[in-house]
């Protein structure tokens, strides 16, 4: 199975959808590998599982069982492993997970899609979420602790601060007309840490995303500043329904990890158009491998379309080429998120 379907559906992202996304073996009888790995593993789930109601380390516990996960998803085929899913997800240990507001916000997808933007300020440990932690069980903000600080955690709140110098770096370099739009904002929680933007030395900062809360979380937390929300999706750009400018700054953050490449190389395309000369476009994706890939997508039930460096550069080339564009890509700190920029000439 290849890439069949466009994903992009206004951004009901569902690990369903996104696994349509990856090629997979084809017609092989999987049923014995799956039968001996869930035999192999299942086993080390009840270790934790007792662990836990030990009272055991819930770092220690939570470690082993990322590693666990990481390891297997990595060393088996595509089907196999989404063959595996269930079966681990309805081990007893998942109960234990489930307590912590991360992965159980992210499991049930309460605004019907994978990661939103309260997941993302639950993992930013944001000021907002701190009701909805105290009022998680005393395990439930012990494995938040963990999941809260693991490393793909650690780069998400990288990527904030990245995205939040991109935007400085572009009031520095324009001064007060600067413009910057950031498409698929969620709550834009990387206006909290921007200089230019608490200094009010930007000329405007448009912020689409699909969705009706975070639009009206944006509004809520930046009236009265020269951040402007617009409710829009991919779909609407690409309908050209969207009129929004042209910008010195465009990005897209926590959006591509849910596309496939042709439309990744399409949304490249629509948004580089938007860009001035002399202007950036930056777009970022989880990379690969990552230690807690497992863990996303089995307690978390949280599914990504990991990329490379030069997986990026790649849909970057086919989007723009390099006779009018400078092409870079480059890794956040810890290397769980890869960045591209695509600079006009
Ligand atoms: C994880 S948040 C990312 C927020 C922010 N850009 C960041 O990186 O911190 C993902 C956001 O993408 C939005 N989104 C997902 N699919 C979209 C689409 N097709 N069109 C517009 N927005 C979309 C969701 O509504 C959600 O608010």
């Amino acid at each position: 199975m290849t890439h069949t379907i466009e994903l992009d559906g206004h951004s009901l992202v569902t690990p369903e959808s996104i696994a349509i996304e990856v090629t997979t073996s084809g017609d092989i009888d999987i049923n014995p590998e799956v039968s001996y790995l869930a035999s192999e593993i299942l086993p080390r789930l009840d270790d934790a599982a007792e662990g836990f109601k030990k009272g055991g380390s819930t770092a220690e516990i939570g470690g082993a069982v990322t590693i666990l996960l990481h390891e297997v998803r990595n060393s088996v085929d595509v089907d196999v492993w989404r063959a595996l899913i269930p079966i681990i997800q309805a081990h007893p240990v998942a109960k234990f997970f489930l307590e912590d507001p991360i992965t159980k916000w992210s499991f049930e997808r309460p605004r019907g899609y994978s990661g939103d933007a309260h997941l993302l300020d639950l993992i930013y440990r944001h000021p907002k979420t701190v009701g909805q932690v105290a009022a998680a069980s005393p395990l439930g903000r012990e494995v938040y602790e963990f999941t809260s600080h693991a490393p793909s955690s650690f780069a998400n709140c990288d990527r904030r601060d990245i995205l939040a110098r991109f935007v400085d770096e572009t009031a520095a370099r324009v001064g007060r007309d600067a413009e910057v739009l950031s498409f698929a904002a969620g709550h834009l929680r990387e206006a909290e840490v921007s200089t230019a933007h608490a200094d009010g030395t930007l000329g405007r900062w448009v912020a689409v995303d699909q969705d009706p809360l975070s639009i009206a979380e944006i509004e809520a937390s930046y009236a009265g500043t020269t951040v402007q929300p617009v409710k829009g999706s991919v779909r609407d750009l690409f309908a050209t329904k969207l009129d929004l400018g042209t910008f010195d700054l465009v990005y897209a953050s926590g959006l591509y990890d849910y596309l496939a490449d042709k439309v990744a190389v399409k949304l490249t395309q629509r948004l580089a158009q938007l860009v001035k000369p002399g202007g950036t476009f930056l777009f970022a994706n989880y990379s690969h491998p990552i230690v807690v890939d497992g863990y996303l997508e089995t307690f978390m039930d949280w599914t990504l379309l990991l990329r490379s460096d030069e997986d990026i550069r790649r849909i970057a080339l086919e989007a723009v080429g390099e006779e009018d564009w400078i092409v870079g890509t480059f890794y956040g700190e810890n290397r769980n998120i890869v960045y591209a920029t695509l600079t006009r000439r």
